[in-house]
Formats: C-alpha cells, sequence, structure tokens
C-alpha cells in the first residue's frame, strides 16, 4: 500500500497534518470513573502520532506503522472486532451518529505507548484520532464529545465497558499537572503536581492485561448490583458514589460476600482520592504515599484485580521504603506506579530487576514518565 504522503502527492491533495495522543497515568482513584466517583489521572510523555489528511474518496485508508499493517475500509464497513481498526471504526461511527459525516483520509500512526501496560493505548489511539477528523472536517465538537466519542467505541467496537478516565485525561491533560476529575459531573480541576524530590515511575510487570477477558465488565456488573440493593434501603443512591462507608454497612447484609467487598473496595477509594487531592495540595508527598498503599491491597484483596507480580512489587517497594506504589489501570497485570525518593531510585531498580527476574523469570521494564499536554495539533514550522 502507499503510503498517505505518497498517496497525497499523487492526488495534489492537501498537505497531511499530525497529530499527537498521550496514553496516561492514574495516581489513584482506581475503578472508581464507572461508579461516579473521582480519578486524578493525567497525560503523559508518550504517545500516539497521526499524519492525516483527507484524500477526497470515500475510503479511509489506515496504517498503523509500528504494525506493519494496513487497512482499507468506508461507513458502509464499520463494525465491532478486536483489531486497531475496530477502534478507528467505532469513532467514525460515533461521529455518523451526532450526524458529523467525514469523507475518506489516509492516516498513518504510530505510537511509543506500551501496548498492554495499562497506559491506555486504546483510549489514546480513539481519541486522536476523533480529534483529528473533527479538526480536519470542522466538525466543532468540544473535548467532551470527543471524550464520549472515544468511550462509546470502546463499548460497541470493542466490548469492553470502560469508565471515562482513559480518554478524558488523554484530551484534556495538561503538561505538569494532575486532575481531580468528579467523573459524574466531568468537571476536573488541575492540581500541580509537586512531589518535592521524588520521581514517578512505571515498574512494568510484563503481564499483558486484557481488559476485553470479561473480568472488567464482571467487575463493573457487580458494582451494579450492588448498587441495586443498597437502593432498596436508601432510595437516593443512584451509584457507590452516594455510598457512605456506614450507610454499605447498615446494606452489608443484603450483600453477597463478593458484592460487599467489591463495594467497599470503591466507597473506600472514592473517598481515598478525595483525600489524596487535599494532601497532595498541601505537598504532603509521603500521607499521598501511604494512601496509594491502601489503594493496591483493596484492589488486590477486595477487588481481586491484581496479580501475583504486581503484588510482589508493591510488598517489595513498601520493605525499601518507597513512598508510595501500587497497581495502576483496570488491572490484572500491567505496571504498577511508584513514588520514589530520588536517593533510592537508583538502589530501588538494581535490586527490583534482580529479584523480579529470580522471582518470576522474566524481566520488568521501568519507564520514568513526564506529564505533558492532552491531545493536540503539533504545527509544522
Ligand atoms: C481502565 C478503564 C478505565 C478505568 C480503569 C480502572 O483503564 O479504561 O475506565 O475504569 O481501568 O480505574
Amino acid at each position: 500500500m502507499s503510503r498517505p504522503e505518497e498517496l497525497l502527492t499523487r492526488r495534489g491533495d492537501i498537505k497531511p497534518r499530525t497529530f499527537v495522543a498521550p496514553g496516561r497515568i492514574n495516581l489513584i482513584g482506581e475503578h472508581t470513573d464507572y461508579n461516579g466517583g473521582f480519578v486524578m489521572p493525567t497525560s503523559i510523555d508518550k504517545h500516539f502520532t497521526f499524519t492525516i489528511s483527507p484524500n477526497g474518496t470515500d475510503t479511509f485508508h489506515c496504517i498503523a506503522s509500528d504494525l506493519k499493517e494496513s487497512k482499507a475500509f468506508t461507513i458502509h464497513d464499520l463494525k465491532p472486532g478486536h483489531g486497531w481498526h475496530n477502534y478507528l471504526m467505532g469513532v467514525i461511527d460515533g461521529l455518523v451518529r451526532r450526524g458529523k459525516v467525514p469523507s475518506g483520509v489516509d492516516c498513518e500512526f504510530g505510537s511509543t505507548i506500551p501496548v498492554g501496560a495499562g497506559l491506555s493505548s486504546s483510549a489514546a489511539l480513539c481519541s486522536g484520532f476523533g480529534f483529528a477528523l473533527n479538526e480536519l472536517f470542522h466538525f466543532g465538537l468540544d473535548r467532551h464529545e470527543l471524550v464520549k466519542i472515544a468511550q462509546e467505541s470502546e463499548h460497541k467496537f470493542a466490548g469492553v465497558k470502560v469508565g471515562i478516565m482513559d480518554m478524558y485525561a488523554s484530551l484534556f491533560g495538561k503538561e505538569g499537572t494532575v486532575m481531580k476529575l468528579d467523573c459524574r459531573s466531568q468537571v476536573h480541576e488541575y492540581l500541580p503536581l509537586q512531589v518535592g524530590d521524588h520521581e514517578i515511575i512505571l515498574i512494568d510487570t510484563k503481564v499483558k492485561h486484557t481488559l476485553a477477558s470479561s473480568a472488567y465488565n464482571d467487575r463493573r456488573a457487580a458494582c451494579e448490583e450492588g448498587v441495586k440493593l443498597i437502593r432498596t434501603k436508601f432510595e437516593e443512591v443512584d451509584a457507590l458514589r452516594d455510598v457512605t462507608p456506614s450507610m454499605l454497612e447498615v446494606a452489608k447484609p443484603l450483600l453477597s460476600d463478593e458484592v460487599y467487598r467489591r463495594c467497599h473496595y470503591v466507597v473506600h477509594e472514592i473517598d481515598r482520592t478525595t483525600r489524596a487531592a487535599e494532601l497532595l495540595k498541601r505537598n504532603d508527598v509521603s500521607g499521598f504515599g501511604a494512601l496509594m498503599y491502601e489503594t493496591h491491597w483493596g484492589l488486590s484483596k477486595e477487588y481481586e484485580v491484581s496479580c501475583e507480580e504486581s503484588d510482589w512489587l508493591v510488598k517489595f517497594a513498601s520493605e525499601m521504603k518507597i513512598t508510595g506504589a501500587r497497581q495502576m489501570g483496570g488491572g490484572f497485570g500491567g505496571c504498577t506506579i511508584n513514588l520514589i525518593p530520588q536517593h533510592l531510585r537508583a538502589e530501588f531498580e538494581k535490586q527490583v530487576r534482580e529479584k523480579y527476574f529470580t522471582a518470576f523469570k522474566k524481566e520488568c521494564d521501568f519507564y520514568s514518565v513526564k506529564l505533558a499536554d492532552g491531545v493536540h495539533e503539533v504545527v509544522r514550522q
């Protein structure tokens, strides 16, 4: 297949434009987004880069350069599935359903986001593609609408009932800050990330998490089941966001042990995230780190979305007096996020690498991340 630049030259068409769509980290607030709670994510300096231009036809020619794969389709071919192109199709479907019908494009993209590491490459793919089409065809949709389109693509075209955190972070992230996002009202507040002499380091367990596995949807269903039952006692409850720890205890006899543990984790995680935001504003890094550990053990023991490797990394971090550590993202592998005092960084990394290899017979990876701006166009000078 011809590369977009060649196609464009051949057609004498408009110059391609370049857009960047970052992955995300989340400091705290896990599995709270689809419960109407709070999260604290931001976009990072690992991203997709799209080179894209209208091609004057009705065909979308898309090239995933890292995979050396290409696909061509029209709006009549849109269908769900598990390929990268299905996410793009989902985005086009969302636009079309809003009366914004794009014509064909030539689009090539590549990414520096490690896949399956819990850094939301799929949300970045959908957010970046939606943003680019919105710009190219002057659709005039705002970023909130693009968040919805990206989320709908994951729901309808990839079959995973994700919350809004990942695409929201990719679209709204701001360099040097994290955001406290209220997933119910979809209003966010930027908080400067002042962590003193600490670094944020991700450790990739190299356990490929597959959110598409039904486990994520099962967790969501357990929360919905909890809400339904709690509402029989407290009719004002619409989501776990409305449930306080004491309400949950009153409703406990109505819930199965499993549903209770899932709800217990979420109710307390929403509370932790609110407290964490206050600690961050006061530059209380050690208080913040302690909450990250609490989150991890809640994810592991109550929500049961951790894995042996993540548990091992977090336990080891705590033994090495690392300020905060926890599994990040949907779970079942991917990365842990660590708040590491600079003076411990080198020794910690050395020991983790050696001991992780001894324990699991595979290497883990360390990623140092910078907090970067959300989806944007790269304007060439
Ligand atoms: C995945 C989902 C998000 C969120 C996290 C867990 O990343 O895409 O919506 O639910 O898991 O916090």
